[in-house]
């Protein structure tokens, strides 16, 4: 049975199996990334929050380190690893509308480069910790950026990739947003965490822990907010999104 479609956001006006409300408009990644950039990281999103929860606190001591935001967006880690005292850091995306917005923000420009993912244009051996979060999904090949994370960090580096859960996939959640009075979703692959951490491994990375949370309480105003709180509980059932911590060994 095909699953209900069902928002990330608790937006009651996102499209709802029955309702005679508009089905989401699916585009490709490059195209999201056009018309999602003005309200990425505006729009308020359990999701996001829910990410930030979890992998903040994890983060190393940052005073002297060189990070990279590989596929930063708007720069929303980049600009939270530069606040928590990194030395330096690169914000990379292939957007040049996600880019426009990071340039805004305050202690991101000049850090910011167009590239790909999966053929960074670093040297390598450069990162002491990289984030890459809600992009794996996106990427046609995932050994590609595996070995592109591997090559661009110092060995102990710390890579930490977050992604939308499959298993929400599979209880009918969707990448969706809202623009221009549209429900848009953008297509992705749908890959099981185990293999994501597998491909990681087999490229020379230790995994030092991986997380599935489910939303929680802090999420639940998020619901409210947009007059959806009867959604809530089922909401948080089952794993949200993934956040994998990986240390980069020394390759023999
Ligand atoms: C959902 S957004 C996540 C942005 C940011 N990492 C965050 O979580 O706030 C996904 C980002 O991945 C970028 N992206 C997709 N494929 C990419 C690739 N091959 N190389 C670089 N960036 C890519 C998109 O342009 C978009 O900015």
């Amino acid at each position: 049975m095909t699953p209900a479609t069902k928002s990330i956001l608790p937006d009651p006006v996102a499209s709802q199996p029955g309702t005679g409300i508009q089905a989401p408009r699916l585009v490709p990644p490059a195209k999201g990334s056009t018309l999602w950039a003005p309200t990425y990281d505006q729009a308020p999103n359990p999701l996001l929050a829910l990410e930030e929860r979890e992998l903040e606190p994890r983060l190393p001591a940052l005073a002297g380190k060189f990070v990279l935001d590989v596929a930063c967006g708007t720069g929303r880690w980049l600009g939270k690893l530069m606040q928590k005292g990194a030395q330096a850091g690169v914000g990379l995306d292939l957007s040049l509308e996600m880019l426009a917005r990071a340039r805004s923000k305050p202690r991101l420009s000049g850090k910011l480069i167009q590239g790909d993912a999966c053929a960074l244009p670093v040297p390598s051996g450069l990162a002491d910790v990289v984030v890459s979060s809600f992009t794996v999904g996106y990427l046609e090949d995932v050994g590609a950026f595996a070995a592109e994370l591997f090559r661009v960090t110092r060995p102990g580096a710390r890579v930490f990739v977050s992604d939308f859960h499959p298993s929400a996939y599979c209880r009918g959640w969707r990448r969706t947003f809202r623009s221009g009075g549209e429900v848009i979703e953008v297509s992705s692959h749908v890959r099981p965490v185990g293999r994501i951490c597998e491909t990681f491994i087999a490229q020379g990375c230790a995994l030092e822990r991986c997380l599935e949370p489910s939303l929680g309480e802090p999420e639940r105003c998020f619901f409210e907010q947009a007059g959806s709180a009867h959604r809530f509980e089922s909401a948080r059932e089952g794993p949200a999104i993934f956040v994998c911590e990986f240390r980069r060994t020394q390759r023999s």
